[in-house]
């Protein structure tokens, strides 16, 4: 009997490894999305698959049947165990570099209130730079202006070109800018000889690793590496998209903080984001933004009670771990297949209206930059978002648009569409699009004229 238990245990677990999740339980796991909708905007909300919304229900419960006991003997030890998983995934040196937090955004907060404090203490000056790239996240900048330039920081964009044609592009910009960010700068009054001058440094560069719009996969290492040779203090690494969508690894970035959504591209439901902080003075003066009791245990302790609330997102990465598990390849096959489907599907569309990619295939992740035909009129971002609507209200296509500028000439391409790619994405998904734009030409929709 035991033998014949064995034996079914041991071909259970061979059948469980050979045997992937089928098409149907895709989309079993995803009948919950709007089956109108061809959604190619997985980049802004992710998704969370069937099974991972069942567990963060159990936890919900879990909590909701005995509060104390959930406090007192689950709650830490499973957001250990959590934030243990990502350590391993992302390759840190120790689980306390790894907080769980609720989005990038907060860890944007974490990581610049740091740096505003330094400001205000004095130990960065009045006019020491914070650099970050042009095309970084809108809410990342507000952050900048409400903790760096409130506090006296300057802030130094790098001006990044698109349509890129290669890596070398954004280095060249990057080291430009860094010069700029170190050159000398005049203080005091020159005519009555009080003029002093004095060298500005950058103390924090605040870098992206997958931009959000235009989409780019940004040369992380090569820039972290550039700013230790020109002594900028610190290095903050927005990588909202990464994970699942990109290769992470927090010893090769070599980044002091770094920021990853899991809501994004790992399957968790919203909203979880895990804070990498390399261990190291710096990390001493991160602060959770909600102060709660375990103020000044460190970042990722401060992080696992700010206050009651449902911490269930954070609790299920185990789950979005077994889900990923029943890929080939886990994680890495399904960002590697997202990867090949949406540049075929991004080439397919370029062929269909004789436009082009908005960078190389490698400089993309999980989503491609997609030239949109220049007789669309798109002049402004407000067009941009009329078409976006109208693809949406007329089309049930989900696609962001990004305005570039005006046209060079009548012919040139002045919007981008960002298609992304999910495990439950179909094929018809892009020829619906396609189609809905070939429509709209055909009736002579202009943005403009609309
Ligand atoms: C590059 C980048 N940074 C930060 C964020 C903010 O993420 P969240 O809204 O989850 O905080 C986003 C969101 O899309 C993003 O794309």
């Amino acid at each position: 009997m035991a033998d014949q238990h064995q034996n079914g245990d041991t071909h259970l677990s061979k059948r469980t490894k050979l045997s992937y999740i089928t098409d149907e339980e895709i989309e079993a796991e995803f009948s919950h999305h709007d089956p109108e909708v061809a959604r190619l905007n997985n980049g802004a909300f992710g998704c969370c698959p069937a099974s991972v919304l069942a567990a963060q229900r159990q936890w919900q419960l879990k909590n909701l049947r005995q509060p104390d006991h959930f406090y007192f003997n689950d709650l830490k030890s499973n957001l250990l165990r959590s934030r243990s998983i990502i350590k391993e995934l992302v390759n840190a040196e120790h689980v306390d570099e790894i907080s769980l937090v609720d989005n990038a955004s907060t860890a944007t907060a974490i990581v610049l209130q740091q740096a505003s404090w330094a400001f205000h203490d004095g130990t960065f000056g009045k006019g020491d730079a914070v650099l970050v790239l042009h095309h970084a996240y809108g809410a990342v900048k507000k952050a900048l202006e409400a903790y760096v330039a409130r506090a006296g920081g300057a802030i130094i964009e790098v001006p990044l070109p698109f349509p890129l044609t290669s890596e070398n592009d954004v280095v060249r910009e990057f080291r430009k800018a860094v010069e700029i960010g170190k050159s000398e700068s005049q203080g005091g009054d020159e005519e009555n000889g009080t003029a002093n001058r004095t060298r500005n440094r950058i103390r924090l560069a605040v870098i992206d690793h997958v931009t959000s719009m235009p989409s780019v996969v940004i040369p992380v290492k090569e820039l972290v590496s550039i700013c230790r040779e020109e002594g900028v203090d610190q290095v903050f690494v927005d990588a909202a998209h990464a994970i699942g969508c990109t290769r992470v690894d927090m010893q090769e970035i070599g980044a002091d903080f770094y920021t990853s959504n899991l809501h994004k591209w790992f399957f968790c439901p919203p909203s979880v984001a895990f804070l990498y902080a390399r261990r190291s003075s710096k990390s001493r003066d991160l602060h959770h933004p909600v102060v709660s009791h375990e103020y000044g245990n460190g970042i990722a302790v401060e992080s696992s009670w700010a206050g009651n609330r449902d911490y269930s997102a954070q609790l299920v990465v185990p789950a979005a771990v077994d889900f990923v598990n029943r890929f080939e390849g886990g994680i890495e096959g399904i960002r590697k297949r997202n990867h090949d489907v949406v540049v075929e599907m991004g080439n397919m569309l370029v062929e269909a209206w004789g436009t082009h990619l908005g960078c190389p295939p490698h400089m993309s992740a999980s989503m491609v930059m997609v030239g949109l035909p220049p007789s669309l009129g798109i002049s402004s971002d407000s067009d941009a978002l009329k078409l976006r609507t109208r693809l949406r209200d007329h089309f049930g296509v989900e696609v962001p648009i990004f305005f570039r500028g005006p046209a060079d000439d009548h012919r040139s391409v002045t919007a981008y569409a960002r298609i992304s790619r999910q495990v439950y994405n179909k094929v018809a998904d892009y020829y619906k699009f396609r189609d809905a734009v070939n429509q709209l030409l055909q009736d002579g929709f202009t943005s403009t004229a609309s």
